[in-house]
């Protein structure tokens, strides 16, 4: 036993430096059309050949190549390096299921398959939703791996917060939370916005293991269309490290700027009409009633920076900006637990006219920040605001179907329950663009 070791390390030490050129962390993501999908994977070694996909609907019978892989330099001590390879498979039928693998000639993954989304706009989209989940205590996990692989599920929103962190161990967690989400995001599009674990050398793990289309170009915003939907992700991050870079305050204005610019596209009256309903996440919440801490979001509200925009001038408000476009529902986490709330905008409740959610006059907020991780769950005020609709503590996550025009259908998952459904919320609406009337209720309300 003892002389094999021996050999074994003999060998290894002769041999210098192993290679890795094996295909891990494989996940998807919507690309610039509906008929695009993009594979993105990692190898840990530079292949020095095309990375390839070979994908097709009973065969592995097409095949995509892109020349170009990306080294990564994580920005800790080992300044260690991993390669990135992107491939955008184009021309795809809508409605399929497709099988594919990615690789190349040293070396090829498992065989995943996913679908594509109907062209037609008439399609319920269902979408899984939660921000916060780390490598250790991913709750949800098993959960979601099952929808995936089940087609219960089109697409991920995973609301910022990833691995507990990504650059951990110079960035080895990175590696290990995308292989760890490989089963999900294999066979879904996973898609992303950057939250406060991400922050690390300027978002660089974030930006370069994800492929979101359009929008920055790095990920951090960017829409897509799907069903009835328009989907937004945003950096709400920018508001919270603007003082960390001297080009934080440029990025605050460069991504309101693309926001409003995507906002108002979504608005012309074909666009709305095709999808009436704007559905935006980003990772910290503008309203939520944890007991995270005076200074924190949720007990500082009217210093909120997404709501209140930069200080002191009170420009830039993202509050004000998805008020202004009339977007729907807005997905927050940051928070590890689930809220609902009511209607709301400038700390009113502005509930819709047959009940709360048929035509709210505001947009509606949830909060999904329970997938898990290493912090644990947060716990509550005694006393939710009054905006404060639902709440819980349970580890789980968000069910959203996109049903059609005039509904959207949302359930709260809990893990803790054994995958009960503990909390049910259907919006509905007449007009494509709700043209919230929030604002004149409240000049109303204090005459
Ligand atoms: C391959 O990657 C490993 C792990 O990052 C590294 O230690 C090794 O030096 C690399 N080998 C070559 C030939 O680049
Ligand atoms: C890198 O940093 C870690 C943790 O900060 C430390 O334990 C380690 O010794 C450092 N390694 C090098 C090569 O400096
Ligand atoms: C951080 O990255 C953004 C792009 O995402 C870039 O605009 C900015 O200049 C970078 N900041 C620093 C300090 O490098
Ligand atoms: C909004 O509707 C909910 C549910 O009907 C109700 O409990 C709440 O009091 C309403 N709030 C306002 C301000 O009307
Ligand atoms: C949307 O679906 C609901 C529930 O099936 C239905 O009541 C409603 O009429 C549908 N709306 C449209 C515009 O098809
Ligand atoms: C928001 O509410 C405050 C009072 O709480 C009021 O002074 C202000 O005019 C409101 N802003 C808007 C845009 O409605
Ligand atoms: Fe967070």
């Amino acid at each position: 036993m003892e002389v094999i070791v021996c050999l074994l390390a003999l060998v290894l030490s002769a041999c210098e430096a192993q290679v890795f050129f094996q295909p891990e962390q494989v996940h998807l993501a919507y690309g610039a059309q509906p008929s695009y999908m993009v594979v993105t994977w990692v190898t840990l070694n530079h292949t020095n050949t095309p990375s390839y996909v070979e994908y097709g609907i009973d065969s592995l019978s097409w095949v995509v190549k892109n020349s170009g892989q990306k080294e990564f330099v994580d920005g800790g001590n080992e300044t260690r390096s991993i390669f990135i390879h992107s491939v955008t498979m184009t021309h795809l039928k809508p409605g399929e299921r497709y099988m594919y693998h990615v690789g190349g000639p040293l070396g090829w993954s498992d065989i995943f398959y996913f679908r594509t989304m109907p062209t037609n706009t008439d399609f319920s989209a269902r979408f899984a939703l939660y921000g916060d989940m780390g490598n250790e205590n991913a709750v949800a996990l098993s959960s979601l791996q099952e929808l995936a692989q089940s087609g219960s599920i089109d697409a991920i929103l995973h609301v910022g917060d990833f691995a507990y962190d990504m650059d951990t161990d110079n960035a080895r967690y990175g590696d290990i939370f995308m292989n760890q989400i490989q089963p999900i995001a294999a066979y879904v599009p996973y898609m992303v916005c950057p939250g406060n674990h991400e922050a690390a050398y300027n978002f660089s793990n974030y930006r370069n293991r994800f492929t979101m289309p359009g929008g920055s170009g790095d990920s951090l915003f960017y829409s897509f269309n799907i069903g009835k939907a328009h989907v937004i992700s945003f950096s709400t991050e920018v508001y919270y490290y603007y003082s960390y870079s001297k080009y934080g305050w440029l990025q605050i204005i460069n991504q309101y700027k693309w926001l409003e610019n995507d906002l108002r596209a979504a608005n012309t009256p074909e666009a709305r009409a095709q999808r009436p309903w704007i559905i935006v996440q980003g990772h910290k919440p503008m309203y939520c009633s944890n007991n995270d801490g005076p200074t924190e979001q949720c007990n500082n509200l009217k210093g909120n920076l997404l709501r209140y925009g930069i200080p002191s001038l009170h420009a830039f408000s993202i509050e004000d900006l998805f008020y202004k476009y009339g977007v729907d529902l807005q997905f927050y986490a940051h928070e590890h637990s689930y809220e609902r709330l009511w209607p709301v905008y400038n700390m009113t409740v502005c509930n819709g006219t047959e009940s709360a959610y048929d035509n709210p006059r505001a947009p509606v907020h949830v909060i999904t920040g329970s997938a898990g991780n290493r912090e644990g769950q947060t716990g509550f005020n005694p006393e939710p605001y009054p905006w404060s609709a639902t709440h819980s503590d349970d580890y789980g996550y968000t069910l959203m179907t996109v049903v059609n025009a005039t509904l959207i259908d949302l359930k709260q998952i809990s893990i803790d329950k054994g995958g009960k459904v503990i909390d049910h919320m259907m919006i509905t609406k007449e007009k494509s663009n709700p043209g919230f009337d929030c604002h004149l209720h409240h000049q109303r309300a204090l005459l």
